[in-house]
């Protein structure tokens, strides 16, 4: 469910070869007050927590991830900043004692695909039902009364090859499976493979996902943002 160990040491390579935009991510996060107090749910190597400490050396920021070499990196990076504390946690059980104003996920755990004007639908990395109930209950017990939970935006997924900025060629494929799709991410280094990771990956439709996170107290707000980069969802 979810482990990046495969991937974890082209992650960085991959990400920031445009897959991501991760200033444009943190002027999107930035823009929700409070931000003082902030959880993010899936961290990875931490690529968003050190923009955000760096842009906001006040803030105090925690990062959960399940992938103990994914957090290795971040630990790394993140090890000049004083106001970021990382946790290897798997979101289903986590308990850090403490609450939040702000969580978010982005390309973490929860995800919403937005695809011109169709619905919104949302991505998650656990594969089963029970899971994502539970999971979504922690989150939201670690959320303070009027505090957000921020879920990213991505365009829709497909098949594609790309030659990123070490030279090997990133690709993808995507293949529809009973609740959702499985995602094949490849590198390859002329005619070798360097990593290969397969993930499996729920889906719910945008009235689906609403019910589930609302009924663990999270209700959806629709926010006039552009980009989109978030939807949004308080506790109530
Ligand atoms: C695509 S990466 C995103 C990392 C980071 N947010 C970024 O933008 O670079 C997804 C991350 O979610 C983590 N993840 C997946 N399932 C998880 C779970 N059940 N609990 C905690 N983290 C999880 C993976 O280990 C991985 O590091």
């Amino acid at each position: 469910m979810g482990d990046y160990t495969n991937m974890s040491a082209y992650y960085d390579t991959i990400m920031t070869s445009g897959y991501y935009d991760y200033a444009g991510i943190v002027d999107s996060l930035s823009a929700h007050q409070p931000f003082s107090n902030i959880l993010e749910i899936g961290c990875g190597t931490g690529l968003i927590l050190e923009e955000i400490a760096r842009r906001h050396p006040a803030a105090r920021l925690t990062g959960i991830d399940l992938t103990g070499a994914m957090l290795e990196i971040a630990e790394k990076r993140l090890n000049p900043f004083q106001n970021v504390a990382l946790s290897l946690q798997n979101v289903i059980h986590f308990d850090l004692g403490r609450v939040f104003e702000l969580a978010f996920s982005y390309g973490g755990v929860w995800y919403f695909v937005i695809d011109g004007d169709d619905e919104p639908f949302m991505v998650s990395h656990l594969p089963a039902l029970a899971d994502n109930q539970q999971g979504i209950e922690r989150v939201a017990n670690h959320l303070t009364t009027g505090g957000k939970l921020l879920l990213g935006t991505q365009g829709p997924h497909h098949n594609y090859e790309r030659v990123i900025s070490n030279g090997m060629t990133y690709s993808q494929t995507i293949a529809p499976n009973a609740h959702g799709f499985t995602k094949n991410y490849y590198l390859a280094d002329g005619a070798q493979t360097v990593m290969a990771q397969t993930l499996q990956y729920r889906t719910y439709t945008f009235a689906e996902a609403c019910r589930l996170l609302a009924s663990c107290g999270l209700q959806y707000i629709a926010e006039e943002s552009k980009p989109k980069r978030f939807l949004a969802f308080v506790k109530t």
